[in-house]
């Protein structure tokens, strides 16, 4: 069984250390920092500045305690003309009791949206508010094979140190074939075998600026147009 401890990240947000892998879900650098970083700022916003889409359909590879969800619906807010479909995919899911044990809580306003999250029943869409709907799906991703079209992706899987397979070509290829042309995928991770096996993969990736206590961080680009 999971055990769940949780932990101060360096911008006083909490994290989570899973356990069975002993790794956290976060960057204890700055958990809520690092999300803002990879997943908002390097992903979201640049897609929202790049294209004129309208109707945003995001996957998240790693549920976990929500946040970058949480951080997607807060951010969408700001922007009235836009909406969010939002699905995530976790093998693992994390009781409500531990959720409700993280200072998240206190420190974004709102704090109900994530409980919502949370609460709403796996499997299915739920519409949280007008611009954002949420589906969780508890699955491993590893055994995933249904194929759909998203704007962007999250990948948030734990490191290729402790989780080596879903790291794979294999899984990138996946990814490519779930992404929109000018879809886009940002990931924490900027090691050398994951960027070049992104690239195996279709994508066109660039190693930007990572988030405090990381030098880089990797946004991969679906082409619009595929070389054969
Ligand atoms: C780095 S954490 C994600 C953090 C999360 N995005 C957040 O904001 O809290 C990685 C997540 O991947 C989940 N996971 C691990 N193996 C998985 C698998 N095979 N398929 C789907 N999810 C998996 C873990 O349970 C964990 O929640």
């Amino acid at each position: 069984m999971i055990n769940f401890e949780i932990i101060k990240s360096n911008d006083g947000s909490d994290t989570l250390r899973n356990s069975i892998l002993d790794e956290t879900y976060h960057s204890t650098h700055g958990a809520i920092q690092e999300a803002m970083h990879v997943f908002i700022d390097a992903g979201l916003q640049y897609l929202i500045a790049q294209t004129q889409i309208e109707h945003i359909k995001i996957l998240e590879i790693g549920f976990g305690t929500g946040l970058n969800a949480f951080l997607t619906f807060d951010t969408i807010e700001k922007f009235e003309n836009l909406s969010i479909d939002y699905e995530t995919y976790e093998k693992y899911p994390i009781p409500l009791d531990v959720i409700s044990k993280l200072n998240y809580l206190q420190k974004i306003n709102q704090s109900d949206i994530l409980l919502k999250m949370h609460q709403t029943d796996w499997e299915i869409k739920n519409q949280i508010t007008k611009q954002f709907s949420i589906t969780k799906k508890q699955i491993d991703l590893l055994e995933h094979q249904e194929k759909k079209c998203f704007h962007l992706i999250y990948f948030d899987a734990f490191s290729p140190n402790k989780q080596p397979e879903l790291w794979s070509l294999e899984i990138f290829k996946k990814m490519f074939d779930n992404l929109e042309p000018n879809g886009v995928l940002v990931t924490y991770c900027a090691k050398g075998q994951v960027r070049r096996d992104l690239q195996a993969s279709g994508f066109r990736v660039e190693r930007i600026p990572g988030p405090p206590g990381k030098r880089e961080m990797l946004r991969a680009i679906k082409p619009e147009i595929i070389q054969q």
